[in-house]
């Protein structure tokens, strides 16, 4: 079983901010960074730190150099990379004094996915394999359908959520991974149990990892439910905690970890990782995650 995952990547230039700027507001910022990211990328890092054997696919600009070499050093199948006549995409990233983040995003050579590409790619999977998405690619509806088409189990993390969402053909999905506000914008319910109720009714065969900030996750198959709280540490930089989450609970679970362990261990990669600056850098090793003391906070009650 292989993990293919086609997705973004970015140039991730970070802002430490006393607060988010405002409109009509000039804001100096005391510090900036540079790091390897996007969402397509930290996952595909994620899966691998934690022991998967991943490919990504996707494509960035000659100024892209450095988000290749990240992966590959990660240990990442980097061939089906496509180096293109456009920038990669970026993120201008502030991070506050609590270690909130906002993000505004260039996809850049992420939206220049061709159906060309595309049939290229799925070329080198087929039944029994997994793809893993988020929404920062173009031409998703295409990968979703051909990759069906293969027999391939499609894990979607339908973030950053925006208008295209909801025309996705998600009857195809077999693992939804999202947060509250991306399942209010797939039900137009708030409430978390709604959300579930609604997911399920609309997709029945799905498996459904609904995050809940600082509640935990649940995790829904149909007949069996179970949830997790998450862990007590200091916030430096929430940036790429979902991702971490995500890398880590597919990994697991593809692997036949139990949901509630699978959930357990994606809990402490991402609370390791918001401890930690920048998206690709705070994504922890598995042995770290084993290793991690950590602390449930309000004994996992949210
Ligand atoms: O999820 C965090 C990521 O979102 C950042 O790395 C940034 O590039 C944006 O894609």
């Amino acid at each position: 079983m292989r993990i293919l995952n086609f997705g973004s990547l970015n140039i991730d230039f970070v802002y430490d901010v006393n607060h988010f700027v405002r409109g009509g507001e000039t804001l100096s910022s005391m510090k900036l960074e540079k790091f390897c990211g996007g969402k397509g990328l930290n996952q595909s890092l994620a899966l691998a730190r934690a022991g998967a054997n991943v490919y990504h696919a996707g494509c960035v600009g000659a100024d892209g150099e450095m988000l290749i070499d990240t992966l590959k050093n990660g240990g990442v199948n980097c061939n089906l990379i496509e180096t293109i006549n456009e920038v990669s995409g970026h993120a201008i990233i502030q991070v506050d004094k609590n270690g909130e983040n906002c993000i505004l995003l260039y996809g850049g050579a992420n939206n220049s996915i061709t159906v060309e590409q595309i049939d290229k790619v799925l070329g080198n999977f087929g039944k029994g394999d997994y793809i893993l998405l988020q929404n920062e690619i173009n031409n998703l509806d295409i990968i979703i359908d051909r990759a069906s088409q293969l027999g391939l189990k499609i894990v979607l993390n339908p973030s950053p959520i925006s208008d295209n969402l909801k025309k996705l053909p998600l009857n195809k999905i077999s693992y939804f991974l999202l947060n509250e506000i991306e399942g209010k914008e797939l039900t137009d319910k708030e409430d978390p149990d709604e959300i579930l109720k609604e997911l399920r009714s609309k997709y029945p065969e799905s498996i459904i990892v609904l995050t809940l900030g600082s509640k935990g996750a649940i995790y829904d198959d149909g007949s069996k439910r179970c949830s997790h709280g998450i862990y007590d540490v200091d916030v430096v930089d929430t940036t790429a905690a979902g991702d971490t989450f995500t890398g880590y609970f597919i990994h697991e679970i593809t692997s036949g970890t139990k949901p509630e362990d699978a959930l357990e261990m994606a809990a402490k990669a991402a609370a390791l990782a918001v401890s930690r600056m920048g998206a690709s850098p705070s994504i922890p090793m598995r042995k770290e995650v084993l290793e991690a003391q950590l602390r449930l906070k309000n004994n996992g009650k949210g």
